[in-house]
């Protein structure tokens, strides 16, 4: 097993990605602490987790609120002695975000995803780092989304969201790399089996007049292999930079678009 005896901890676990990563990581031996703005959702990830076999525990944690992320964390270090996983999946529901063209947006709507997505990550991977750093080791995780490096009508502030979280990675691991810790971001192309991908075809659906199936085909076709990359493909990658097989990367992010996305 990849990740035998790890504690992680997963921010957004109740979501499409935190939920898959937080199995594949339970899956490959880890002990996995899930968090969430809501208990129930994350108690439901937690339970598939020790069904299957793994160690999983959840608890609320509005990953925006500095002290709940500290106080979490202070109880996994009480119960399994250190953190060496930190990964944020959080991800702000595209309804609040997508679909009003540039010149028609308000500063607030634009604002949103900006602060909400890099404050959270900053939040979560900086207190995370002050744990790690005490044992020379650790890796801190997120995912973004290829309008990091690409232009995408009516996507607002989450293009530049994404180029945040992008350019933080680099900068958290220019500082913490030094001790111990890598820090490795993880861009999938869209995976049409999550509620993310179902709502961001909503705005494009009423401006190109595409169905959801023509719109998934038209994605596909802008990758190499022709089709979308599924949730597990995405869990086992991030199963592999989590583990120490990984341990030569750090400072980046894996483009996962499988070549929709030059480097
Ligand atoms: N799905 C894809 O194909 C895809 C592709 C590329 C990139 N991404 C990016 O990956 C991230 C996760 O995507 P996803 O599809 O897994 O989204 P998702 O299914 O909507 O999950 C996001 C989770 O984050 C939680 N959350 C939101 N704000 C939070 C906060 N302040 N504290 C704690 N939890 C919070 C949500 O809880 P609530 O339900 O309570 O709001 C939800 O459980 C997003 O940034 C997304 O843009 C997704």
């Amino acid at each position: 097993m990849m990740l035998n005896g790890k504690v992680a901890v997963i921010y957004g676990a109740a979501g499409a990605i935190g939920g898959a990563v937080a199995r594949a990581f339970a899956r490959e031996g880890a002990m996995v602490y899930l968090t969430g703005r809501k208990k129930g959702p994350v108690d439901a990830v937690a339970k598939d987790v020790v069904d299957a076999g793994g160690t999983g525990e959840g608890a609320e944690v509005d990953a925006l609120d500095e002290q709940a992320v500290d106080a979490h964390l202070r109880s996994v270090i009480d119960d399994a002695g250190r953190v060496d996983i930190s990964f944020n999946a959080v991800g702000i529901p595209n309804g609040r975000i997508l679909g009003v063209p540039l010149l028609e947006l308000d500063v607030e709507r634009f604002a949103l995803p900006i602060m909400a997505y890099a404050t959270s990550y900053f939040l979560t991977a900086r207190l995370a780092a002050r744990h790690m750093i005490a044992k020379k080791s650790g890796v801190i995780m997120t995912v973004t989304a290829l309008h990091s490096r690409t232009g995408i009508p009516l996507v607002g502030g989450y293009g530049p969201a994404m180029a945040a979280k992008e350019a933080l990675t680099r900068d958290l691991s220019a500082e913490l790399a030094p001790a111990g810790i890598r820090v490795v971001g993880l861009r999938p192309q869209g995976m049409p089996e999550t509620r993310t991908i179902k709502e961001a075809f909503e705005p494009r659906a009423k401006a190109s007049g595409l169905t959801w199936d023509q719109w998934q085909d038209l994605l596909a076709s802008r990758t190499h292999p022709r089709r979308l990359m599924s949730l597990p493909e995405l869990a086992d990658m991030a199963v592999f930079i989590a583990s120490d097989r990984a341990s030569g990367m750090t400072g980046t992010t894996v483009n996962l678009t499988m070549g929709s996305l030059d480097d």
